[in-house]
């Protein structure tokens, strides 16, 4: 099995797909996750080629771009079976897919192999800092969000309708997801890059109210 060249394919297969994606899982998104989940392999001594196929396509299937099933990984399984990957590695790969989104914090993500923690620390490594601000706000937009509205405050989720449902502002998700990853993260490598980003975050919001509240 020549594992660079299926990670080579699988670049290919990932970046036609989702290259104009619109709300933050576009193909940067995927090559950022990718370069984290690799470093952070490293560091952690995981498996380079599961981590690195897995990161590639964690978002094929997202839950949050289509209305369908929540878990189900077709897309992604019917691809790996296109290039004849061993059945033992597509089995490793969907489950971490399956289980690793954060799904509004209701649902249980907890990840029971050290290739899937490294590859679900990469993607919320990517939710985070300047790239994360960014991100939230281009979510926010293509859902028809405000940026913000001081009255509606941030909240806990009970369901995941209500995630999905929720009339809510931009602003908010810092609260109800962003700053919370920093403290999911599972390796140590991944704790060091999130307390920066998170720090980052922080100092953004700070300036950001003090504009909003400008001669008030
Ligand atoms: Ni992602």
């Amino acid at each position: 099995m020549n594992k660079k060249l299926i990670i080579e394919q699988t670049k290919t297969f990932v970046r036609d797909r989702l290259y104009g994606e619109g709300s933050g899982h576009d193909w940067f998104h995927i090559e950022r996750v990718y370069n984290l989940a690799s470093y952070i392999c490293k560091k952690e001594k995981g498996d380079e080629f599961i981590v690195k196929m897995t990161s590639l396509l964690h978002d094929i299937d997202d839950w949050k771009l289509k209305k369908e099933n929540d878990t189900d990984t077709t897309i992604t399984g019917n691809f790996l079976k296109s290039i004849n990957l061993d059945e033992k590695y597509i089995d490793t790969i969907l489950n971490i897919i399956k289980t690793m989104s954060f799904k509004g914090g209701i649902v249980d993500s907890t990840q029971h192999t050290l290739e899937g923690k490294i590859v679900q620390d990469a993607d919320r490594l990517d939710a985070l800092g300047a790239i994360g601000i960014a991100r939230t706000f281009a979510y926010g937009g293509s859902k028809n969000r405000l940026m913000y509205d001081p009255s509606i405050k941030p909240m806990e989720y009970t369901s995941l309708d209500e995630v999905k449902n929720k009339k809510n502002h931009t602003v908010n998700h810092f609260y109800e997801k962003l700053f919370k990853l920093k403290d999911l993260m599972n390796t140590d490598t991944a704790k060091h890059i999130a307390v920066e980003r998170h720090k980052f975050m922080e100092l953004f919001l700070e300036e950001f109210y003090s504009e909003w509240n400008f001669n008030k």
